[in-house]
């Protein structure tokens, strides 16, 4: 049984990770600090597996239980989800951001290299390629300056990451996810306002927000809103163990990069039409003016990940937009 350590997994991608870590026959550890999710998604995750998910409530900060845990657990590999990630957040805090995402993962990679362990799945973003010349994006496409904190933390920790020889890393740049898993247990749970587009649209569909506002609508597009590649986190969180079970097959590759999405570009309004479409409910929205900082289009070319890493999304854009929804409509229901 390989033992994987899921720093952040009863986070939104870390938790439907752990989901499909189980039912691929590996063995998680999760580490959570829980500043951003709630200690009821590790029954959840039972409920979903059938299996008890070895805990603790830890922050990636802290090496002597890092290391402690490392040996107790035996574990052979780290999936490093535990940073913060909001882009407006980063601007007003920089030095929070640097302290977690940069001070975490020097810490978790000081730990492996403390107890020999090689193999580390790290989230990286689409972030790091700003505004492209070009879409789809290739992951050779050249890398932006970071247009905030957040993005900066990503890009530093791909570079740190390919500067440790110690290591076998994969770089997973993730485009947009959204949706939740199918069974109404596990999703994302954003605090307070949502600053992403699908958790606000679902709010706003059951009356949590009055209207959504579509950051603009005057770029140069088919309907003049911005183009994202949003992929199926349960799709993503597939292509972790694909990453996994690859940097087990590969022990000799240092460190590699991966895009990870659909390959296909939707704009606001097609996201927008295409929730009310699949879910029979009207969205009440208005047009308003860009939001600072907003990429026109970026959307993944995906070849990469499909043909090295055997991975692809399987699932489609209705199937994002109804399992977002049902979601939504089972935290209504949660106490
Ligand atoms: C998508 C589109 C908005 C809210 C951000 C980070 C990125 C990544 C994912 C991490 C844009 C529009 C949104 C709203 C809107 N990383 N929108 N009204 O900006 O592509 O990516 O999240 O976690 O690093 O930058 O995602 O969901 O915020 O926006 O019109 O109320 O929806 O302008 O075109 P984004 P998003």
């Amino acid at each position: 049984m390989e033992n994987i350590l899921v720093t952040g997994g009863l986070g939104y991608i870390g938790s439907h990770t752990v989901v499909e870590l189980i039912e691929n026959g590996y063995q998680p550890v999760i580490i959570d600090n829980l500043s951003n999710t709630k200690i009821d998604v590790l029954e959840r995750i039972e409920r979903i597996t059938g299996k008890k998910t070895p805990f603790y409530r830890e922050d990636v900060r802290n090496i002597e239980k890092l290391q402690q845990i490392m040996t107790e657990h035996d574990i052979n590999g780290v999936i490093h989800f535990a940073a913060y990630k909001a882009v407006g957040e980063s601007v007003e805090e920089p030095l929070k951001y640097y302290d977690n995402n940069i001070g975490g993962l020097i810490t978790l990679v000081s730990a492996m290299e403390k107890k020999g362990i090689r193999s580390i799945v790290f989230s990286s973003s689409c972030t790091v390629y700003g505004e492209p010349d070009v879409s789809p994006v290739n992951e050779n496409s050249p890398i932006k300056k970071a247009s905030s904190p957040y993005g900066n933390t990503k890009q530093i920790g791909e570079e740190i990451l390919s500067d440790c020889p110690f290591l076998n890393t994969i770089a997973l740049r993730y485009f947009n996810p959204i949706g939740a898993h199918p069974s109404g247990l596990i999703g994302e749970l954003p605090l307070g306002v949502p600053n992403n587009l699908v958790p606000f649209i679902t709010q706003t569909a059951i009356g949590l927000r009055s209207e959504l506002t579509v950051f603009g609508d005057d770029y140069n597009t088919k309907d003049g809103t911005c183009i994202r590649d949003y992929i199926h986190v349960v799709d993503l969180a597939k292509a972790h163990v694909k990453a996994v079970d690859y940097i087990k097959q590969h022990p000799d590759k240092q460190f590699d990069v991966f895009n990870i999405g659909t390959g296909n570009g939707f704009t606001v309004l097609e996201i927008i039409k295409t929730f009310e479409e699949v879910n029979q409910v009207k969205l009440n929205y208005t047009i308003g003016n860009r939001r600072a900082g907003d990429v026109e289009k970026v959307w993944a070319n995906t070849d990469k990940a499909k043909n090295v890493l055997e991975w692809e999304a399987h699932l489609t854009l209705e199937d994002m937009v109804r399992t977002s929804w049902y979601w939504q409509k089972s935290l209504a229901t949660q106490p």
